[in-house]
Protein backbone atom coordinates (compact mmCIF):
# COMPACT_ATOMS: atom_id res chain seq x y z
CA UNK A 1 0.00 0.00 0.00
CA UNK A 2 1.06 3.35 -0.43
CA UNK A 3 -0.96 6.45 0.97
CA UNK A 4 -0.44 10.14 2.31
CA UNK A 5 -0.32 9.84 5.77
CA UNK A 6 -2.28 12.45 7.54
CA UNK A 7 -0.30 15.17 9.51
CA UNK A 8 -2.49 16.93 12.18
CA UNK A 9 -1.46 19.32 14.56
CA UNK A 10 -2.52 19.17 18.10
CA UNK A 11 -0.94 18.27 21.74
CA UNK A 12 1.71 15.54 21.29
CA UNK A 13 -0.52 12.98 22.53
CA UNK A 14 -2.91 13.93 19.83
CA UNK A 15 -0.06 13.71 17.43
CA UNK A 16 0.60 10.31 18.41
CA UNK A 17 -2.69 9.18 18.75
CA UNK A 18 -3.58 10.31 15.20
CA UNK A 19 0.07 8.69 13.93
CA UNK A 20 -0.45 5.55 15.53
CA UNK A 21 -3.44 3.91 13.74
CA UNK A 22 -2.39 5.05 10.34
CA UNK A 23 1.12 3.44 11.62
CA UNK A 24 -0.24 0.22 12.64
CA UNK A 25 -2.37 0.47 8.57
CA UNK A 26 1.25 0.80 7.52
CA UNK A 27 2.74 -2.31 8.73
CA UNK A 28 -0.02 -4.50 8.66
CA UNK A 29 0.61 -7.45 6.37
CA UNK A 30 4.37 -6.55 5.89
CA UNK A 31 6.70 -8.50 7.73
CA UNK A 32 9.49 -7.77 6.52
CA UNK A 33 11.91 -5.77 9.80
CA UNK A 34 14.15 -3.24 7.60
CA UNK A 35 10.98 -2.33 5.47
CA UNK A 36 8.69 -1.84 8.97
CA UNK A 37 11.98 -0.09 10.94
CA UNK A 38 12.06 2.31 7.64
CA UNK A 39 8.45 3.49 7.68
CA UNK A 40 8.55 3.81 10.69
CA UNK A 41 10.93 6.56 10.64
CA UNK A 42 9.68 8.05 7.70
CA UNK A 43 6.28 8.28 9.66
CA UNK A 44 7.41 9.84 12.68
CA UNK A 45 9.86 12.36 11.25
CA UNK A 46 6.94 13.46 8.85
CA UNK A 47 4.44 14.03 11.91
CA UNK A 48 6.87 15.45 14.16
CA UNK A 49 9.67 16.93 12.11
CA UNK A 50 12.46 15.91 14.25
CA UNK A 51 15.78 16.21 13.03
CA UNK A 52 16.54 12.72 13.29
CA UNK A 53 14.80 9.34 13.73
CA UNK A 54 16.31 6.03 13.23
CA UNK A 55 17.41 2.46 14.55
CA UNK A 56 20.38 0.93 15.32
CA UNK A 57 20.94 -2.69 15.49
CA UNK A 58 23.26 -4.70 17.75
CA UNK A 59 25.24 -6.81 15.19
CA UNK A 60 28.50 -8.67 16.88
CA UNK A 61 28.62 -6.38 20.08
CA UNK A 62 27.96 -3.13 18.78
CA UNK A 63 24.99 -0.65 17.44
CA UNK A 64 24.81 -0.49 13.51
CA UNK A 65 23.39 2.20 11.87
CA UNK A 66 19.77 0.58 10.31
CA UNK A 67 16.95 2.61 8.31
CA UNK A 68 16.82 6.11 9.21
CA UNK A 69 15.85 9.43 8.31
CA UNK A 70 17.97 12.56 8.67
CA UNK A 71 21.09 13.82 8.16
CA UNK A 72 23.89 11.35 7.88
CA UNK A 73 24.97 9.58 11.14
CA UNK A 74 27.60 7.53 12.67
CA UNK A 75 27.65 3.82 11.49
CA UNK A 76 28.35 2.33 14.92
CA UNK A 77 28.43 2.96 18.39
CA UNK A 78 29.95 0.58 21.16
CA UNK A 79 28.30 -0.66 24.13
CA UNK A 80 27.79 2.05 27.05
CA UNK A 81 29.14 4.97 24.41
CA UNK A 82 27.04 7.82 24.36
CA UNK A 83 23.20 7.75 24.64
CA UNK A 84 22.37 4.92 22.04
CA UNK A 85 24.89 2.63 23.49
CA UNK A 86 23.94 3.80 27.46
CA UNK A 87 20.08 2.69 26.49
CA UNK A 88 21.99 -0.58 25.23
CA UNK A 89 23.43 -1.53 28.39
CA UNK A 90 21.00 -0.09 31.19
CA UNK A 91 18.43 -1.63 28.99
CA UNK A 92 15.79 0.92 29.56
CA UNK A 93 14.77 4.63 27.69
CA UNK A 94 16.77 7.18 27.86
CA UNK A 95 15.12 11.05 27.71
CA UNK A 96 18.20 13.31 27.89
CA UNK A 97 16.80 17.00 28.17
CA UNK A 98 19.99 18.71 26.95
CA UNK A 99 22.55 16.47 25.03
CA UNK A 100 25.65 18.99 25.37
CA UNK A 101 25.07 18.30 29.46
CA UNK A 102 24.79 14.17 28.85
CA UNK A 103 28.58 12.82 29.41
CA UNK A 104 29.84 10.56 26.21
CA UNK A 105 26.86 11.88 24.09
CA UNK A 106 27.88 11.31 20.12
CA UNK A 107 26.99 14.40 18.26
CA UNK A 108 26.28 12.88 15.10
CA UNK A 109 24.88 16.34 14.03
CA UNK A 110 25.76 19.70 15.84
CA UNK A 111 21.88 21.00 15.66
CA UNK A 112 20.95 18.04 17.88
CA UNK A 113 19.40 19.57 21.34
CA UNK A 114 17.32 16.85 23.12
CA UNK A 115 17.28 13.04 22.32
CA UNK A 116 15.64 9.84 23.31
CA UNK A 117 16.32 6.23 22.35
CA UNK A 118 14.09 3.51 23.40
CA UNK A 119 15.33 -0.28 23.55
CA UNK A 120 13.79 -3.10 20.85
CA UNK A 121 13.50 -5.98 23.08
CA UNK A 122 13.47 -9.55 21.41
CA UNK A 123 13.62 -12.81 23.05
CA UNK A 124 14.34 -11.40 26.17
CA UNK A 125 17.56 -9.61 25.19
CA UNK A 126 18.01 -5.63 24.04
CA UNK A 127 18.94 -6.60 19.83
CA UNK A 128 18.97 -2.57 18.79
CA UNK A 129 17.29 1.01 19.94
CA UNK A 130 15.51 3.65 18.16
CA UNK A 131 17.30 6.97 18.70
CA UNK A 132 15.37 10.37 18.41
CA UNK A 133 16.82 13.64 18.16
CA UNK A 134 15.54 16.92 18.23
CA UNK A 135 16.74 20.47 17.57
CA UNK A 136 14.65 22.03 20.50
CA UNK A 137 15.85 21.42 23.71
CA UNK A 138 13.49 19.32 26.17
CA UNK A 139 11.91 18.29 23.80
CA UNK A 140 11.10 14.58 24.65
CA UNK A 141 8.51 13.70 28.32
CA UNK A 142 6.67 10.62 29.14
CA UNK A 143 4.53 11.23 26.59
CA UNK A 144 7.02 10.62 24.02
CA UNK A 145 8.50 7.50 26.72
CA UNK A 146 5.05 5.55 26.29
CA UNK A 147 4.10 6.52 22.78
CA UNK A 148 7.28 5.54 21.16
CA UNK A 149 8.00 2.39 23.72
CA UNK A 150 4.11 1.28 22.16
CA UNK A 151 5.57 1.79 18.67
CA UNK A 152 9.01 -0.01 19.09
CA UNK A 153 6.87 -2.90 20.43
CA UNK A 154 4.16 -2.66 17.44
CA UNK A 155 7.05 -3.05 14.77
CA UNK A 156 8.78 -5.68 16.59
CA UNK A 157 5.36 -8.13 16.72
CA UNK A 158 5.41 -7.54 12.85
CA UNK A 159 8.89 -9.59 12.16
CA UNK A 160 8.07 -12.68 10.77
N1 LIG B 1 23.58 10.90 19.66
C1 LIG B 1 23.65 9.46 19.64
C2 LIG B 1 24.37 8.97 18.42
C3 LIG B 1 23.48 8.67 17.27
S1 LIG B 1 23.02 10.03 16.42
O1 LIG B 1 22.37 10.99 17.31
C4 LIG B 1 22.06 9.69 15.14
C5 LIG B 1 24.32 8.95 20.90
O2 LIG B 1 24.86 9.73 21.69
O3 LIG B 1 24.35 7.74 21.08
Amino acid sequence: MAEDLKIIQGSKAEQYRSLLPQLQGLLAGETDFVANMANTCAALKEQFGWLWVGFYLVKENELVLGPFQGPVACTRIQKARGVCGACWQQEKTIVVADVLAFPGHIACSSLSRSEIVIPLWQAGRVMGVLDVDSEKIADFDDTDRQYLEEIVRHVLATQD
